[in-house]
């Protein structure tokens, strides 16, 4: 079977984990490849909501199995924490159901301590991490002294690795920036009880996909954070330390240039953005209360991983086209159409006017957006409420003209348009 990658388009939080679980009924295996537990995915079913930050969305099916790949960064109690939490759920939780990659590599509280004192440090020019510890891990990753998973697999080396790394962290915490140090002493034997818990997890998930794929076998790759966040290609250096991208899923995974069958990008109905950087069509005010709501709704905008209000704006089909594009989406779920009922104008984004110029494409990518100025189209907007509809000619006019727009302006054919959060509320687009 050919691989299914499934990404966000835009800077994440466009309803992936929601989209996974529709996707993932009868997959053999659900894989997530890059980030870590900076990733927060949502899913319900009946009266469960379900807060994924590490484990792929698609475990909440019991036959599916979940993978964390060769491109991940594991924090291990969060693991420990999530592993235990869908137990709690009744789901089986066991080496049976959940593989993790030797190769990924290990947060640890010294990451996320640097993670904080690297973002004090930045004062007014702050990247707004989720404090995950991400930046430091990988960046440990790349200066070739990062902990990895098959480190814990021997425990007096994994002991003696272990405190040399929060001896090294320890000097840049404290003699950079000014921080307290961590007791190695007093986190060692916390880490050394991870390292058994997790031992008989250890795998070459690589392998393991490999073998599940040439015998037939549905695979889905679950992206994390959005493409607008790719450490290479998006709002640099107001990004991620991973690379989101569908092409990031064969080399987070352990794959070789394998055939992809779908890819399929998550997009929201309008744009959202948690942390710093430009975001060119924000709206503030009114427009922005209505979109993002009061908080009092589990999907209000509001960071499931830090809770932070979620900057809000306008459909944006400039970065969309370029989403697209780098992905190589093939077609697209757009999330949230419930949002938008009552908007007397629904407003696309679809080109960029600088020095009296228009731009339908960047000429060089989203770092640097501050020349560009959003040019809109006004659609009409419909007050029906849109969250009963479950078929694509029982949806307004104006809703289905809105869809059409999107596929148009983006280019990439849109299959399903969801309608609120449940497994249920969703519409497939037929013509
Ligand atoms: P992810 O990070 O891409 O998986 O997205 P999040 O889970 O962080 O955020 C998406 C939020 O929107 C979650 O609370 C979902 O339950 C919710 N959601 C997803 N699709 C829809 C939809 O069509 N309508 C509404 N109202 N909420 C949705
Ligand atoms: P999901 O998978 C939205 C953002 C942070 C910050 C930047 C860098 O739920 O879509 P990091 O902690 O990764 O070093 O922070 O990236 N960010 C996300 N924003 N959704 C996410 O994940 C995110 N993961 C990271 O807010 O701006
Ligand atoms: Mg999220």
């Amino acid at each position: 079977m050919a691989l299914e990658i499934i990404v966000g388009t835009q800077w994440g939080d466009e309803g992936k984990g929601r989209v996974v679980d529709m996707l993932s009924a009868g997959a053999a295996i659900v894989a997530r490849y890059n980030g870590g537990d900076n990733a927060g995915h949502t899913v319900t079913v009946g009266a469960t909501t379900f807060k994924l930050h590490l484990l792929p969305s698609g475990m909440i099916h019991p036959e599916t199995m979940g993978v964390l790949g060769n491109g991940m960064v594991v924090n291990p109690i969060t693991l420990l924490k999530e592993m235990e939490m869908l137990r709690q759920n009744g789901l089986e939780v066991n080496p049976g159901r959940l593989r993790l990659s030797f190769a990924a590599h290990l947060i640890t509280p010294a990451h996320k301590a640097l993670d904080n004192a690297q973002e004090a440090a930045r004062g007014k020019a702050q990247l707004g991490t989720t404090g995950r510890g991400i930046g430091p891990a990988y960046t440990d990753k790349a200066a070739r002294r990062g902990l990895r998973v098959q480190d814990m697999l021997d425990l007096e080396q994994f002991s003696q690795k272990f405190k040399a790394h929060i001896a090294e962290a320890n000097q840049s915490l404290v003699n950079l920036y000014g921080a307290e140090p961590l007791n190695e002493q007093a986190l060692l034997p916390e880490f050394m009880e991870y390292a058994r818990q997790l031992q008989p997890y250890v795998d070459d998930t690589g392998g393991l996909v490999h073998h599940a794929l040439t015998g037939g076998k549905r695979v889905l790759a679950e992206g994390a954070q959005g493409t607008l966040l790719d450490l290479d290609l998006g709002t640099y250096p107001y990004v991620t330390s991973s690379s989101p991208l569908a092409s990031a899923a064969l080399s987070g995974l352990g794959l070789g240039a394998i055939p992809v069958g779908r890819v399929v990008g998550v997009t929201k109905a309008f744009q959202t953005r948690v942390g710093a950087g430009p975001f060119p069509t924000e709206v503030f005010g009114e427009d922005a209360d209505r979109l993002r709501g009061s908080g009092s709704k589990p999907w209000d905008e509001f960071g499931t991983t830090t809770g932070r209000p979620r900057r809000v704006g306008w459909l944006d089909g400039v970065l969309l086209r370029y989403a697209i594009r780098i992905n190589g989406v093939t077609e697209q779920v757009i999330t949230k159409m419930d949002i938008l009922s009552g908007l007397p104008v629904q407003r696309i984004c679809v080109a960029y006017r600088a020095g009296g110029k228009i731009f339908e494409n960047l000429p060089m990518g989203p770092a640097d957006l501050s020349p560009f100025e959003a040019v809109y189209e006004d659609l009409p907007g419909w007050d029906a409420d849109l969250t009963g509809v479950r078929s694509w000619e029982d949806l307004p006019a104006e809703a289905r003209h809105y869809v059409r727009r999107i596929e148009e302006i983006s280019g990439a054919p849109v299959r399903y348009v969801s309608v609120g959060p449940e497994r249920e509320q969703v519409v497939e687009k037929t013509s």
